[in-house]
């Protein structure tokens, strides 16, 4: 048999993205198709007083203006996470309240763009101002509810015991607004065939959960919505759900009877599409001379928008990564006029390992301890939360590994004693972490007689390498040439094939692929592709076909699944001018399985330039007074361009997370970007004598 898993296959949608033919959601050709524009509103907190679309109604190409005043018709649906969600819970237009700056008010359809553009603004509004609250440090903070059921906050011991510690770190570090900003700008095409069959053109995360929230908002049935969705430009967690621009957009399609498209402006995606929240965290840790953690406190704050709840789950990490017999773990949430922040890469997990990250690098030089010696000697040998062993951990691999190929042990002791070109050199490390998640997901497989594999289901692709991955477990069970494996997903008429988020969509698809693959063998009574290929001409049947299914059992009651990683990074500082070089970079990562190791090195390749744009740029900051996002389009909200990055080595090491699922692979979507920006803050302080616990690390706070 050929081994195609774990070798380096190049991208299946690779061709078709770098010729344009790959087909994203606004670029769908529907006959008849209109255009919409968003009326946002221009103050971050009050009421509509009065809204005038007169002019705009009167405006060449006008076909319909809504306004709260005549808001089309929708059903608020069930609104959870694991069924049916919109990402932010008030239905748009529902009554004349502003909540936030950019918020949509309304929505001018014209038979061009330019035409509903122009129109939206000539409507008049007029207000009643209150002060917006958009300073998280004036903001009113308490106790976070549990995400996903699972409570944030936990305390096993007496954290009280830090006062006696011998060694003591007690520090606040700082995260700021974040903006997903995927190249793909949010859009949408809703067309209704009749008044109860809608097809929706969108780039969504989770094709069958995106078609069951459309359903319930309109009151239909899930099969008289179509989700297609074979191409996601970047999502990061901002695309699994629909936004209330979709939700308006599909509405305002059925009463006007004409195709409609949407496509949010770099203005309109800072408001309308997500973020993640700024943070601010104190990490309080105590250590035993030899460096043994006693205590480990974290606490947590951050924001949600008025009309939905999300805390940005940082205490998830703190139980998996260091063992302590005293640990406590505190969440706070203050509502502000912010747009609804949500799920972004690694959500929790990135803010999370960057303070804990930070704070055991301070812990270390108290201690004058090797940060990776002190991180091999408190590795958590269970989940401290949930109580349970990891199922497969090579935590202490990635360290050791990463550090020899970064040759950390020439690392001078010192800090601000290593130059170059008259530069200060700085070495850091970080650990990596992330969950490892799984779903339901359901798979046919087709064998042709030209001797083509077709695998169809409607899980996707949001750039991670699913196409790839599902062709080559493809072509390894079934003995094929992985050109001979053709990969359709993306549309709500294929099986189920559950969320591409939370790192899970290898994990839940590969053993699904595997089963659906061996049972078309089976159905041809062969061994191989090439032998059910000679069964299948001889029956004259067009095709072999099989549907099979995988989903988690109860092995998460035995075990607590994680992905590891350690990253090691060397950056060079101006002082005199703040500038800032990251010039070396080495990634070790363990993900059970590498299923194909050219997508899984660049998805933490992805993770770490992220990482650094987290570190080192990105920030949307509100006006204080107007309570609008200071940042607008690409130019204004910084983020890292290619030459801003170093080679960025990746290793991965570690076994099959056989215990996890039968393809043993964890995820590796997220893990790249956790632990990134200490990585960076820690080499910083090597550097420059520097503690820097506010990110992003600018030119300002090198100075
Ligand atoms: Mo991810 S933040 O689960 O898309």
């Amino acid at each position: 048999m050929n081994k195609v898993i774990g070798t380096g296959v190049n991208r299946k949608d690779g061709r078709a993205k770098v010729t344009g033919t790959a087909i994203y959601a606004a670029e769908h050709q529907i006959p008849g198709l209109v255009h919409g524009y968003l009326i946002t509103a221009s103050i971050a907190n009050g009421e509509i007083k009065s809204i005038d679309i007169s002019a705009a109604e009167k405006a060449p190409g006008v076909i319909d203006v809504f306004t709260h005043k005549n808001p089309p018709k929708i059903f608020k649906p069930a609104n959870d996470f694991m069924t049916s969600k919109i990402y932010e819970a008030r239905l748009p237009l529902s009554d004349n309240k502003v909540h936030y700056g950019g918020q949509i008010i309304g929505l001018v359809v014209a038979d061009t763009f330019e035409q509903a553009r122009d129109a939206a603004h000539l409507v008049k509004v007029e207000y009643t101002t209150q002060k917006p609250l958009v300073e998280a440090q004036k903001a009113n903070y308490k106790e976070a509810p549990p995400l996903f059921g699972e409570e944030l906050k936990f305390e096993k011991g007496n954290t009280a015991g830090l006062n006696n510690a011998t060694a003591k770190i007690e520090a606040t570090y700082k995260t700021a607004t974040e903006l997903h900003a995927p190249m793909e700008p949010h859009a949408i095409i809703a067309h209704w065939q009749d008044s109860n069959s809608l097809t929706i053109y969108e780039p969504s995360q989770w094709v069958m959960g995106t078609q069951r929230t459309y359903a319930e908002l309109f009151g239909l049935p899930s099969e008289r919505v179509r989700i297609v969705t074979p191409f996601l430009g970047g999502a990061f967690g901002s695309k699994a759900f629909p936004w209330p621009h979709g939700v308006l957009a599909a509405a305002a399609a059925r009463q006007i009877k004409r195709p409609l498209r949407v496509v949010l402006s770099r203005r309109q995606m800072t408001a309308n599409a997500g973020h993640r929240s700024q943070t601010e965290q104190i990490v309080r840790l105590g250590a035993a001379a030899d460096g043994k953690l006693t205590v480990i406190d974290h606490e947590v704050k951050s924001s949600t928008s008025p009309v939905d709840v999300f805390p940005e789950p940082c205490t998830n990490i703190t139980p998996v990564m260091y063992a302590a017999p005293n640990l406590r773990l505190n969440q706070e949430l203050a509502i502000m006029n912010v747009g609804t922040p949500t799920f972004m890469r690694a959500p929790g997990e990135n803010p999370g390992m960057w303070a804990l990250e930070s704070a055991m690098d301070e812990l270390a030089w108290q201690l004058k301890l090797d940060p990776v010696e002190l991180r091999l000697k408190n590795e958590a040998k269970e989940h401290q939360r949930k109580g349970l062993p990891f199922s497969a951990k090579h935590f202490a691999d990635c360290l050791r590994v990463g550090a020899e190929q970064f040759g950390w042990k020439d690392r001078p002791k010192q800090v601000r004693s290593l130059t170059r070109d008259g530069k200060l050199v700085g070495w850091g490390m970080a650990a990596a972490t992330f969950p490892g998640m799984r779903g339901k997901a359901t798979v046919k497989a087709r064998l042709l007689p030209d001797g083509t594999a077709h695998i169809l289901t409607a899980g996707n692709d949001m750039g991670t390498g699913a196409y790839t991955v599902v062709a080559a477990t493809a072509a390894e069970v079934l003995g094929l040439p992985v050109e001979q494996v053709k990969v359709e997903l993306g549309d709500s008429l294929l099986p189920d094939g559950g969320l591409a988020g939370g790192s899970q969509m290898t994990a839940s698809l590969v053993p699904a692929v595997m089963s659906a693959c061996k049972e078309v063998l089976k159905t041809a009574k062969a061994e191989t592709a090439q032998e059910a290929l000679n069964n299948l001409r001889q029956s004259g049947r067009a095709a072999f076909e099989a549907t099979a299914s995988s989903a988690p059992g109860d092995e998460a009651k035995k075990w607590a699944f994680q992905s590891w990683g350690a990253h090691f990074c060397e950056v060079s500082i101006d002082e005199e001018i703040g500038r800032l070089k990251v010039t070396r970079w080495v990634s070790v990562m363990d993900i059970g399985k590498v299923i194909n190791a050219k997508t899984a090195a660049s998805q933490v390749r992805g993770g770490v330039i992220m990482g650094i744009g987290q570190a080192l740029m990105e920030e949307c900051h509100f006006d204080p007074n107007i309570g609008y996002p200071v940042v607008y389009d690409l130019a204004t909200y910084h983020y890292p361009a290619h030459a801003d990055i170093p080679r960025i080595q990746v290793a991965f090491v570690g076994e099959p997370d056989i215990k996890f699922n039968p393809g043993g692979a964890r995820g590796v979507g997220e893990i790249g970007i956790t632990g990134v920006s200490a990585a960076i803050a820690n080499a910083v302080y090597h550097a420059t004598g520097k503690r820097i616990r506010e990110l992003p690390i600018t030119p300002d706070k090198l100075l």
